[in-house]
């Protein structure tokens, strides 16, 4: 008997390591896995700044979207890691990147469900009979401020009763499309399942309807003025100069309806205020072109916005015409460019052998804003 029980402990000894042993290796695979994947991802990315450094923009994305093999590696491989590597992450929501999700879910619903968009409506309906008063006080001529107010008033909705439409751009493996409250329309230059339509939004044509490519795969056109909700995530840090980010966010402006929201989700690994003058910056450029910033929140790895176009763009227009800016924080502020802080290094690098330098630290800091590299598949 003794002996059998001194067996038997041997035994689930035995088996404990075993298994330990078993868990540290399925890790370790799944961590070289997830490496290998974030290294496709970071070269489809290094490689598209270094060319658009070397032909321009314009060459660089030809050359880009000439890469159906590199592309479609990207594709599989980001979604891998979303699927699969990032979805185990829920239990620690606040940091792992999947929880830009959840967090555009939620701002979708607080705006259109739950009253965020008829405060703001309120919000924009004052502000613009402040820019009414001022402008009878400093002129006689009332005509503008006339059709200022009835803008608003028009624009104003109490309750959103259809499906909220969504574009997800950049969408890839349309991670949205699991939530009935939406009707969500996914594009990307690459879809990484069906469902999701090849489409390229920096040039997509927008005009009065949709229009789709004989196999209904691509989207030709995009309907003006229709969508309630644009959605970029992790979308502008692929595009590698600071003008096309801009031309997305137009193209997101033509395509929302009046009252709509475009969000906008940024990796960012660094402390709140450590890039605060970019966020400012974007917050002027996307004013200009008549957005109001309705929702700003630093979580651990990303910047979350929320943008409402404005129904009266004079309203999103007179945020952008208040501010003052140094001289040394005048150059990160423009009408046509959204900046990345990569953007700024580039730019202050003079040697090729920095620039290369420079590519590998950023892509390493930016892509560890996804828990690429420092969350351990579970
Ligand atoms: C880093 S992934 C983000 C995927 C997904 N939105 C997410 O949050 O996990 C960026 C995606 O944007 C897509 N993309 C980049 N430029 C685009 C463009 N001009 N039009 C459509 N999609 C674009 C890429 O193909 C890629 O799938």
């Amino acid at each position: 008997m003794h002996s059998t029980g001194k067996i038997l402990g041997i035994i689930i000894v035995t088996q404990n390591t075993w298994e330990k042993e078993k868990n540290r290796f399925a890790n370790q695979m799944a961590t070289e896995e997830h490496k290998r994947l974030a290294d496709i991802v970071k070269g489809t990315h290094a490689l598209l700044r270094v060319e658009c450094q070397q032909y321009g923009a314009e060459m660089a994305w030809k050359r880009h979207l000439a890469r159906n093999d590199v592309l479609q590696e990207y594709a599989a491989s980001m979604r891998k890691l979303a699927v699969k590597c990032w979805t185990n992450n829920n239990s620690n929501l606040r940091n792992g990147t999947y929880c830009r999700i959840e967090w555009i879910k939620t701002q979708c619903k607080e705006y259109f469900l739950y009253g965020g968009r008829k405060k703001y409506d309120r919000r924009e309906q004052d502000i613009n009979y402040k820019i009414t008063l001022s402008s009878v006080k400093s002129s006689n001529d009332n005509r503008m401020c006339g059709s200022n107010s009835s803008c608003v008033e028009n624009g104003l909705q109490n309750f959103h009763e259809q499906k909220i439409t969504v574009l997800d751009v950049g969408s890839c493996y349309n991670p949205l499309n699991v939530d009935s409250a939406f009707d969500v329309t996914a594009i990307d230059l690459t879809p990484a399942v069906e469902g999701v339509y090849r489409c390229d939004f920096l040039n997509v044509t927008i005009e009065r309807e949709r229009t789709l490519s004989r196999d209904t795969r691509e989207i030709r056109r995009l309907p003006a003025n229709f969508f309630d909700t644009v959605v970029f995530s992790l979308l502008l840090e692929y595009l590698p100069c600071p003008e096309q980010r801009y031309v997305c966010c137009r193209n997101a402006y033509d395509v929302l309806k009046s009252g709509g929201i475009l969000i906008i989700v940024s990796p960012d690994s660094k402390h709140v205020g450590a890039n605060a003058k970019l966020m400012k910056s974007w917050r002027y450029a996307l004013s200009g072109m008549g957005f109001m910033r309705i929702k700003y929140e630093k979580l651990r790895h990303i910047h979350c916005l929320v943008f409402r176009k404005c129904v009266c763009k004079d309203v999103a227009i007179r945020w952008s015409k208040l501010q003052h800016f140094s001289e040394a924080n005048k150059i990160y502020m423009s009408d046509t460019k959204i900046f990345i802080p990569q953007d700024f290094q580039i730019f202050y690098s003079k040697e090729k052998q920095e620039k290369i330098e420079y590519e590998e630290i950023d892509l390493a800091s930016s892509f560890s804003e996804l828990p690429f590299n420092d969350e351990a598949p579970t």
